[in-house]
């Protein structure tokens, strides 16, 4: 039986693709190509020793995703496949609307037909809103702000709609916070195109000398130094929680859970890190708030660890370690 990863040639899903093979499950990777490129499945095999099967298949081509399920035996689907672009969301929301959900669509329906029942969803911190206090925990309430986590928290009832009226099903919901850093091979890591709306993709290109310094949007939150704080995390962290959340579908219905460190940095104390762990200096400006944005996000991520057994171990020191490893090795 084989493991479909839909996006597994993107930041995540190949960093994932990676441990779920040295873990000896057998991959099929499906991507229409649009965020990433197809060279990251030759990495993937240069890193593993395995090349994985892959499709250059839209998820809104049905008739493309009816072939893959077709002519392999699937039985669990990791589907990291979605536009992730906050501020694109805003100014295309029909085209985010449709290729996250009406994607999401066609996976589930050729499941379905397929006799596959077990999935796992990337969704995000970002449906939490803005929250009232943290750490953020699970059951907290729902909320979003723009087309993009809309997409997301629509996906969650869906999939919950979904379990519900057919109990053959099972589901992880997996909300990440903020995924950083990369492979220690240097080969695979977040390589966004054009300028970068991420804090540590934009941090690098800094450190690079490719964008001349970093905008820190504002310093007046209530916070440690008045900038944002997030929950920054390892990618090879938050691959392993895919492995782990292989439990949570041995029973039927909707689990979920957050996928952080529980701790909190700000963007000053990240930029500190950089510099100090890369010997590299970080040019920053403090500019406006940026629309949209939350003082403090973290996770209360025990869920995961007593009922998956995960958690997070890499230090912010080895996030900022190899994403910089990982943008120096980049023609
Ligand atoms: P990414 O853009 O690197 O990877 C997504 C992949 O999906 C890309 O390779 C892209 O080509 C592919 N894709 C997009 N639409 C597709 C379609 N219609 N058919 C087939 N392939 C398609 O992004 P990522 O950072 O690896 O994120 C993976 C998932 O995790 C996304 O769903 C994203 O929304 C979610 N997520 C990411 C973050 C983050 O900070 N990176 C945080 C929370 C949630
Ligand atoms: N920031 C800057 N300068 C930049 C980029 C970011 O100061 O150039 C700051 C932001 O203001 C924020 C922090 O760095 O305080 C993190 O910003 P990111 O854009 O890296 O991440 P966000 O927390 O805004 O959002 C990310 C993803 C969302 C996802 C969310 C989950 O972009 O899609 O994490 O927690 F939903």
């Amino acid at each position: 039986m084989s493991v479909l990863v839909t996006g597994g040639t993107g930041y995540i899903g190949s960093h994932t693709c990676v441990d779920f093979i040295e873990k000896g499950k057998e991959v099929i990777i499906l991507d229409n190509l649009s965020n990433s490129k197809e060279e990251v499945v030759g990495f993937i095999e240069q890193i593993t020793g395995i090349r994985p099967k892959f499709y250059n298949i839209d998820l809104l081509d049905r008739e493309g995703v009816k072939r893959v399920f077709d002519e392999n035996d699937i039985d669990t689907v990791i589907h990291f496949a979605g536009l992730k672009a906050v501020g694109e969301s805003v100014a295309k929301p029909i085209e985010y609307y449709h290729n996250n959900i009406t994607g999401t669509l066609n996976l589930i329906f050729e499941m379905r037909d397929h006799d596959c029942f077990k999935l796992v969803f990337s969704s995000s911190a970002t449906v939490y809103g803005k929250p009232e206090t943290v750490p953020i925990k699970e059951d907290f309430p729902l909320s979003t702000t723009n087309p993009y986590g809309t997409t997301k928290l629509y996906i969650e009832r869906i999939l919950t709609d979904l379990c519900v009226a057919d109990d053959r099903f099972s589901v992880v919901l997996l909300r990440y916070f903020n995924p950083i850093g990369a492979h220690d091979s240097a080969l695979i890591g977040d390589n966004p195109n054009g300028i970068p709306n991420n804090l540590m993709p934009y941090v690098t290109r800094v450190a690079k000398g490719t964008l001349p310094h970093l905008n820190v949007f504002g310093n007046d939150y209530d916070t440690c130094d008045g900038t944002g704080v997030r929950d920054f995390i390892h990618v090879l962290d938050l691959a392993a929680g895919h492995y782990a959340a292989l439990k949570a579908l041995e029973k039927s219905g909707v689990s979920i859970y957050n996928l952080g460190t529980g701790n909190g940095y700000s963007v000053l104390q990240l930029i500190d890190a950089f510099e100090r762990v890369n010997n590299i200096k970080i040019p920053y400006q403090i500019t406006d708030r940026r629309p949209g944005d939350i003082a403090e996000c973290y996770a209360d991520a025990s869920k995961a660890e007593r009922e998956l057994g995960w958690k997070a171990v890499h230090t912010l020191d080895e996030m900022c370690a190899s994403a910089w490893k990982f943008e120096s090795s980049i023609k």
